[in-house]
């Protein structure tokens, strides 16, 4: 598919046939496909500074103003930004400055780093061996060494019958205890989690999952870096997924929403302490090694900070809870339909897994495609989605409105209702 242009929520493609964007493109345009105030502050970067590094102590102004409404927004503690230019880059910054604060503190042998089934934390060579799905490893030689995997929270696939949501998370966290301990804690450095895990499913943690974890976290000594790429800028109804979770990173990742997606920029933030231990290295070496010829870009600092303004003066956190809750009631409507196991989400991300046998929880054959037939029957009546397998996953644009979230389900419906009419299944 070919498209040349877009007007809100919806996207133009070239035979003019517009499609309601329910990914928000991937998972980034929150504030639409035609915000003007946006443009205009890139045009206005554009003819004061059009571009500046971030290196030699040196940075744009703008740049500057962008991290420091950075830090007035994450969660507290976080006190320090470094901007990259995609998601992957921040991940891969994240990892980099972990192992650094560790030779830092005179750690060097504590390096590993966990993280769980069916996480996505992009698709460079480290974060790539952090992402845990298999058409992102294999055929690349991944993982590397010294990265780790856990199970993944979701309680419908992996808790055991009649285990409760509380008793899986207590299973996980003992779990991931024992990993620690068998790989040994001094060689344990830091564990990576999505708030909730995205391009894996939209898989919201289960009851009580992070209250577990984080204290191991903190036993052992081990870094808690939270992946917002896709959580923050109020996808789950808080400014980012750790309010939503009451997480308490000491690294978190942004981009996406970050400029609503209009510019390519990321960020990493972190703590004082860990940024004192960089800090000190980097001093005695010279400098931080580390740095990215467009990172913190003046034009992409300008877009990044006019969407933070429009998030505020346009109350999108209440936005979206006010229409999140409606978004989940038509969601979790699907729970009876006949194709459907689990209907999941939080906010404005949603889940339908379809299943072949409700009570077996089977799947449908692969060779059947049967995501990706329901998004050709809603690609006909003008809504795309993501198919992740058989698993529909949503994420329209922040700005939807009620009517909007009705007519993105009203095809889901009919197109879900074609399905069991046909013969194919
Ligand atoms: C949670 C998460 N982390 C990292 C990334 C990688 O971001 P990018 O594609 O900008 O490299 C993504 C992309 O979807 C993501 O969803």
């Amino acid at each position: 598919m070919v498209f040349t242009r877009a007007e809100g929520i919806r996207v133009f493609d070239e035979n003019g046939k517009g499609y309601i964007e329910g990914l928000a493109g991937l998972w980034c345009a929150g504030l639409g496909f035609s915000e003007t105030r946006l443009i205009e502050a890139a045009n206005r970067q554009f003819l004061e500074l059009p571009y500046y590094h971030t290196f030699f102590g040196r940075a744009a102004n703008v740049t500057a103003r962008l991290a420091d409404r950075v830090v007035d927004i994450a969660p507290e503690g976080l006190t320090r930004v470094f901007f990259a230019c995609s998601g992957s880059e921040a991940i891969d910054t994240a990892i980099k400055m972990v192992w650094y604060y560790n030779n830092a503190r005179g750690r060097p042998g504590k390096k590993k780093i966990i993280s769980r089934r069916n996480a996505y934390h992009g698709v460079t060579v480290a974060g790539a061996s952090l992402t845990r799905l298999p058409v992102n490893q294999e055929g690349f030689d991944l993982p590397i060494a010294r990265f780790l995997q856990v199970e993944c929270p979701h309680h419908y696939r992996f808790a055991k019958d009649g285990e409760s949501e509380k008793a899986f998370s207590a299973r996980l966290a003992a779990e991931l205890e024992a990993l620690i301990l068998a790989e040994g804690p001094d060689t344990v450095a830091a564990f990576f989690a999505e708030p909730v895990q995205g391009a894996g499913g939209i898989i919201p943690p289960p009851r009580g999952y992070f209250d577990l974890i984080q204290p191991i976290l903190k036993k052992y000594d081990i870094l808690f870096v939270a992946d917002e790429v896709i959580c923050g800028f109020a996808r789950t109804g808080n400014m980012f997924g750790s309010d939503t979770y009451g997480l308490k990173p000491d690294l978190m990742t942004m981009a996406k929403g970050l400029s609503a997606g209009y510019q390519p920029i990321s960020a990493v933030a972190l703590t004082e302490e860990v940024f004192g231990g960089i800090a000190e290295l980097g001093d005695e070496k010279g400098s931080f090694g580390h740095g990215f010829t467009y990172g913190g870009h003046p034009v992409a600092a300008a877009v990044a900070l006019e969407a933070q303004n429009l998030y505020h003066e346009r109350d999108i956190v209440g936005h979206v809870r006010r229409v999140g809750a409606h978004f989940q009631n038509r969601l979790r409507d699907f729970a009876d339909h006949d194709l459907v196991g689990e209907a999941r989400g939080v906010g404005l991300l949603g889940a339908l897994e379809l299943v072949a046998d409700k009570k077996t929880k089977a799947k449908f054959p692969p060779e059947l495609a049967l995501g990706q037939r329901i998004l050709d029957l809603t690609q006909a009546r003008g809504l795309l989605f993501r198919p992740a397998g058989d698993t529909l996953l949503f994420c329209p644009p922040l700005i939807v409105e009620e009517a909007d979230i009705d007519e993105i389900f009203d095809i889901v419906g009919a197109a879900l209702d074609e399905i069991l009419r046909s013969k194919i299944i």
